[in-house]
Parts: C-alpha cells; structure tokens; sequence
C-alpha cells in the first residue's frame, strides 16, 4: 500500500479548494509533484492510497435501474446493504429467514471485487414485528429474547461466513446523552447483550471483523465518551471488537465539525487499538437548495474524508446512497423537508462535492 498520509492533505483542508484538473501540486521544499488525474472512479482514487470507498445499496433500485447498478460497479470498492441484512428484512416471518436479495448484493460485490460491509446484526429499529409484538405482549420474556438474539447472530453470520469483511454488530446502542440507549434489549437483557452480541458473532464468522456503528461520533461529546468508555470496558473484558463505525450522517444547518475535531475525535479510539470507518456518510440539508448549501455540503464531506486520510486506521469512507435519485433523507426528514444529501444529482450528475471527493484523494496519493 502506499503511503497515504499526505501531510498535503492538510493543506487542501486549509485552502478549501478544488484544483483544477491538471494543476501540478507544490510540496514543501520548493519541489513540485504531480497528483493523478483528478477524474476518476472514487474507487481507482481510493485503491491509490490504500482506501475503500463504499455506497449503501438499495436493492430496489439495483433491481430496476441499470444506470444505478452499473455506477455502482465503476464507482465503488465496498457495498453496504442499505436495507436487505437488517433483522426485520430477512425475517418477516419468524423462522423463515429469506436471503435472496441480501445474496444477490454479495454475489455482485464478489463480481466486481467489492467489499462487504455487513449492516447490522443488532437494531433497535427494522426488527421483525413478530419480534416487538411478542415483547410487548409478553410472549417473549427474557430468557426467550436472549435465545432469539442468539440464534439470529449465530444464523445470520454463520450464513455469510467468510463473505463479510466487517459487521456492524451493534448499531446505535447509546443515545445522545450518553447513556446506553434503552430498547428491549437493555430493558429485557441488561447491558452485557452488548458484549454477548460481539461474542455470538465472533464465533459465526472468526474472520469477520466487529464494529460499534453510530451517528453523532464525529465531534467529541457525551456520547463520543460514553462510547469510549463502553470500548475500553469492552477489551478489558476481552470482547471481539475491532472496529468504530462513525455513520456521518450531517446537516449544514446543524453546524458541521472540524476535520481536526472529527479527527481527534476519532484518533483516541486508534489508541485503543479500533480501527475505523466512516459507515453511512451523507450531508443533508433543508430544501430548497442553493449554491452556498450545496457548497456547504462539498465542504462537509471534505472535512471527514480528510479527517479519514489523516487517520492511521481508517480503512473504509461509505457514502449512504450516491445520488439524490434514491434517497431515505426526503422521506424521513419531513418537518422542515431535507434532501439533496448525497453527492450527484437525480440525473447522476455531479455536485461540487463528488469533485471534491476526486481532488481530496487524487491530492493524498
Ligand atoms: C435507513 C435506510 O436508509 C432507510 O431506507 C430505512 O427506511 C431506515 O433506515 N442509521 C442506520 C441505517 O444505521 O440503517 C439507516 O438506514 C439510517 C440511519
């Protein structure tokens, strides 16, 4: 692999700025170097320095709109299933897990030399109704929800054995304030579900590397800490984890965070031997848009893919969705309405954000 760490991507940081396609780059010392051609496959970029670069995949669209599948392919180097992996999708009804479409999207990782990043053995959100309805009717007590969640990470990792390279184990398991987030399984199981869980997995699939995966763990903040305590009490207790997960999901109205913040943020849990990934990276906005937001947008995918480069550890950048043609942003974000968070257009067309993506890694190679 080479080198990655270009202190010049720092400088890029600081000037802000796409470069043009041809510009030569200065270095430090007077001499100049020249950075590969700027307009490329995000993938061709990131295999220069050692990066994957991914997209959530919605199967619908895979299934229905070659444009969307074939971009896919050129584009990326790790896929992650927006939908199809989580428990409620491949279990609708109890004992009758269905895989087609989750296998369909590992077939065609393998066919074009993707990775898969496996999304998400354990959720609060997407479990399979027959699941919630029996806790709240208490049908499924403790002991029996413990079985459930066992059998379900032993089935569903054991079944893609050796074909995931890593997996969100938990998702969103604390909240913003910093405490562990109180869903059925911490109100039924109590706090070592966590552990059990990475456990239950490492044991499916040996090989697999074992994420946390959660938003909000850009910048520093309560829950940035919690989950540094919760990783420290993890390998202290000897539990499989290997990975961070930092979703990315920003809004420009919010604020977005320095890349030194998001970087030192992130740089702790290097120290304590993770690796990480930015998971689920996109930067809504309220509609309707204009050049100063969609600029804005540009700017805050820079500052993590910066962020990513200037980290020792970072092995994957996944965007969730490339293009605003499908997107869970309009549909979920009502009140006031957001979108555009993705960076090309309903056409494919690009945004000032997709050439940023192109000059921040051309100029780190
Ligand atoms: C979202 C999907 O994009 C939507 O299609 C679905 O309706 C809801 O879930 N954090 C996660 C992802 O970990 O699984 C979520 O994906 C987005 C937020």
């Amino acid at each position: 692999m080479k080198a990655r760490r270009s202190v010049l991507v720092a400088s890029l940081l600081v000037v802000g700025a796409a470069l043009p396609a041809s510009a030569p780059v200065a270095a430090s010392g007077g001499e100049h170097r020249r950075s590969p051609a700027i307009d490329q496959p995000l993938r061709e970029h990131g295999q220069r320095v050692g990066l994957r670069i991914g997209t959530a995949v919605d199967m619908a669209a895979f299934n229905n709109d070659t444009e969307y599948r074939n971009r896919i392919a050129v584009e990326f180097s790790a896929v992650t299933a927006e939908n199809v992996m989580k428990w409620g999708e491949l279990e609708r009804v109890q004992g009758q897990p269905d895989y087609t479409l989750a296998d369909q999207l590992v077939a065609s990782a393998r066919a074009n030399r993707q990775k898969v990043h496996g999304h998400t053995l354990l959720w609060h959100n997407q479990l399979p109704q027959w699941l919630t309805d029996g806790v709240t009717s208490g049908d499924i007590d403790a002991a029996e929800l413990r079985a459930l969640l066992r059998k379900h990470i032993f089935e569903v990792a054991g079944h893609f054995r050796g074909k995931i390279w890593h997996w969100d184990v938990v998702n969103e398991v604390i909240d913003d304030s910093g405490n562990l987030r109180d869903t059925i399984f911490l109100r039924l199981l109590g706090p070592g579900y966590i552990a059990d869980a990475f456990r239950w997995a490492h044991q499916a699939d040996p090989h697999a590397e074992l994420y946390l995966n959660d938003y909000n763990l850009e910048f520093p903040g309560a829950k940035s800490d919690a989950y540094y305590a919760l990783v420290q009490q993890l390998l202290a207790q000897r539990v499989p984890v290997d990975g961070l997960g930092a979703q990315g999901h920003l809004g420009i109205q919010f604020g977005l965070p320095s890349t030194l913040d998001t970087y030192n943020n992130l740089r702790r849990f290097e120290l304590l031997g993770l690796e990480i990934s930015f998971t689920e990276v996109d930067i809504r906005m309220i509609l309707p848009t204009d050049q100063y937001r969609t600029q804005a947008q540009a700017q805050g995918f820079s500052g993590l893919l910066t962020a990513c480069l200037l980290l020792e550890r970072c092995e994957m950048f996944t965007f969730w969705g490339f293009t605003d043609k499908y997107n869970w942003v309009p549909g979920f974000f009502t009140d006031p309405p957001e979108g555009d968070a993705t960076m090309l257009n309903e056409d494919f067309t690009p945004k000032p954000a997709y050439r940023e993506m192109q000059a921040i890694l051309a100029l780190a190679a």
